[in-house]
C-alpha cells in the first residue's frame, strides 16, 4: 500500500509514505505509474472551509482540479476511484439527506465538492463518491478532529463552547475507514452517504464524550451557531440518511455511543 502526505510526516508506520504535492500532476503521474494502484482512494482536501471562502482559487486546484487528474487517472489505468466528499454539499435546511436530494451548498468548499463530484462522475466509470460526515477520533500522527479538539480542551480544564443548534450524522475515523476499506474491494458505483447511526448537535455529543471519557461536563457550554459569524456559512443540519449505505456495505455504521466507546478503549 502506497499512501501520500504532503506538509506534515507522518508520525506512524504502516503503508509506504510519498511526499507528493497533489496539485503537482507531473509528479502524481510519475508516482502512479511507478507504484500502479489496483485503486485510488482520494481523501485529501483543503477542508478548511474560512480558509477556502478566503482563498478560493488555491482551494479550487486542491479540491476540484486535483481530483479530476486523480480521476482520469485512475480511468487511464482502469482502476477504482474513490472520492471522499462531504455534507457540506447541502444547505443544511432539512436534514436527513439522501443521496438522491438535490446539492446546494452555502460556501465554497461545499461548491468545490459538488465540483469535483461532477467530474469523478464523468471522467472515471469505477468510480464511488463517499460523501462524509464530521469526523472524530484521535489522529495517529498530526492533524486534529472535533473530539480531539474538545479532550484537548476537557484536560487543560478549558470551557467547551459548542453548538445546541447544528445537527451532524458524526462518524468515527476508524469505521469510517473501514468502510472505505470495504468499498475499495467491492463493485458498487455511484454515491453513498457515510454517516454515523445517529443524528445529534455538538453540545449532546461533548455529553456523550464527557460521560464516556471521564471528563468534567460542567466545562462544556451551550452556544448558538447564530451566535458567530464565521467567513464561509455553516450549514444548521447536514445530517445523513444512510439507509442506502446500510444496504450496500457489511461494514455496521456506530452511533456517536458505540464509536465513543471504542475510541476509549483503543486509547
Ligand atoms: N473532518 C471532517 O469532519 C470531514 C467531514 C466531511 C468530509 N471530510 C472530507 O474528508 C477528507 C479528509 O478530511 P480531514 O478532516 O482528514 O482533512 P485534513 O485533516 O485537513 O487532511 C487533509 C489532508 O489532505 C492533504 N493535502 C492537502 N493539500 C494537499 C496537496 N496539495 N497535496 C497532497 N496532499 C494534500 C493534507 O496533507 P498534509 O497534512 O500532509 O499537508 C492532509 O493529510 C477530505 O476530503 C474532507 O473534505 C472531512
Amino acid at each position: 500500500m502506497l499512501a501520500t502526505f504532503y506538509h506534515h510526516p507522518p508520525k506512524y508506520k504502516g503503508p509506504n509514505w510519498c511526499e507528493l504535492d497533489l496539485t503537482a500532476f507531473q509528479a502524481v503521474q510519475k508516482c502512479l505509474d511507478a507504484f500502479r494502484p489496483d485503486v485510488i482512494i482520494h481523501a485529501a482536501a483543503n477542508s478548511d472551509l474560512d480558509e477556502c471562502e478566503k482563498n478560493p482559487q488555491a482551494a479550487e486546484k486542491i479540491n476540484v482540479v486535483a481530483t479530476k487528474f486523480l480521476a482520469q487517472t485512475a480511468e487511464a489505468f482502469g482502476v477504482r476511484f474513490i472520492f471522499v466528499s462531504s455534507d457540506m454539499v447541502f444547505d443544511g435546511k432539512t436534514g436527513f439527506y439522501s443521496e438522491n436530494d438535490p446539492v446546494s451548498p452555502l460556501a465554497v468548499y461545499g461548491k468545490n465538492k459538488i465540483d469535483a463530484e461532477k467530474s469523478v462522475h464523468l471522467s472515471c466509470k469505477n468510480h464511488v463518491i463517499a460523501r462524509t460526515a464530521l469526523i472524530y477520533g484521535r489522529p495517529l500522527g498530526g492533524g486534529s478532529s472535533f473530539s480531539n479538539w474538545m479532550e484537548m480542551r476537557l484536560r487543560k480544564n478549558q470551557t467547551v463552547p459548542l453548538y445546541t443548534d447544528q445537527f451532524r450524522t458524526p462518524i468515527y475515523v476508524e469505521n469510517l475507514a473501514e468502510m472505505l476499506l470495504e468499498l475499495a474491494q467491492s463493485d458498487f458505483v455511484g454515491t453513498l452517504h457515510l454517516g454515523g447511526a445517529n443524528r445529534i448537535d455538538r453540545y449532546n455529543f461533548g455529553l456523550q464524550l464527557c460521560s464516556l471519557g471521564g471528563y468534567n461536563s460542567r466545562l462544556l457550554q451551550k452556544t448558538s451557531m447564530h451566535d458567530f459569524q464565521p467567513l464561509a456559512p455553516r450549514p444548521a443540519d447536514v445530517s445523513f440518511s444512510i439507509d442506502k449505505a446500510k444496504s450496500v456495505l457489511t461494514t455496521k455504521m456506530l452511533s456517536t455511543e458505540g464509536g465513543l466507546l471504542r475510541m476509549f478503549e483503543n486509547n
